[in-house]
């Protein structure tokens, strides 16, 4: 079994239309990580693309705030614009998310658990009980066996970093997806982990798909949000 990943969209629907292209031949199914608004001004599209093809999800810290209009993301900053410039665009998404976006943010659920080919599987937006935690790659080891402990999944999927890897710990498999919308890796390109699951093994591939990043970043600066996002899209950070 195939599955594709679509980890932080955050609002870039040119990000998803060709992250679903790039894998809708090649996956058996899809599920987002949920983060769908933010950032880039396409939420309710985003939304509206997901319910129309069939992608199921988890719900991420920026969907839960805006979908309960909370002060504030849940977001860590690491300087003051950055903090100024994500509460502008909380701001913006939580004002311009309908009532349908809403209620989709509102119901999807944290986590999701499955199996394919007798393996199970959890998703989750950042960690398990957790959709703020920043599970980077360099973690200790120590670490990644504690999150494995509070789930009997074999392999762990996540995002919320916007930063992908995969490592391999006893026997478990952890995958952070990395971002559709808003890679910070360095690499502007969509980022979709296609994971391939059989009864013995499990292999990962991370796809890095093209698409129009200046198409997205001038909707950003036309509808009023931060350029310095636009700016951030281009440099993938
Ligand atoms: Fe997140």
């Amino acid at each position: 079994m195939k599955i594709a990943i679509f980890g932080d969209i955050h609002g870039n629907i040119e990000a998803l239309r060709a992250a679903y292209g790039a894998v809708v031949n090649r996956a058996d199914r899809i599920f987002h990580l949920g983060d769908l608004g933010g950032y880039a001004p396409f939420v309710n599209e985003v939304v509206d693309f997901l319910i129309e093809h069939g992608i199921d999800g988890v719900q991420g810290n920026y969907d839960d705030a805006v979908a309960n209009d909370k002060e504030h993301c849940g977001c860590k900053y690491e300087d003051p614009l950055q903090e100024r410039m994500a509460s502008l665009s909380f701001e913006w998404t939580k004002k311009r998310a309908t009532q349908k976006t809403k209620e989709y943010l509102k119901g999807l659920p944290r986590e999701r658990h499955f199996f394919a080919q007798g393996q199970k599987i959890s998703l989750f937006h950042a960690a398990p009980h957790k959709n703020n935690l920043y599970w980077y790659e360099d973690r200790p080891e120590k670490f990644f066996r504690e999150m494995a402990g509070k789930t009997d999944a074999r392999i762990l999927i996540y995002g919320h970093t916007h930063k992908s890897y995969r490592r391999d710990i006893e026997g478990r498999v952890f995958i952070n997806a990395g971002s559709v919308g808003k890679p910070k890796d360095g690499d502007p390109r969509a980022c979709v982990a296609l994971i391939e699951i059989t009864r013995n093994e499990v292999s990962t591939d991370f796809l890095r798909i093209e698409y129009p990043v200046e198409k997205i970043a001038a909707a950003i600066v036309e509808q009023g949000l931060p350029a310095y996002f636009a700016e951030t899209l281009r440099q993938g950070k």
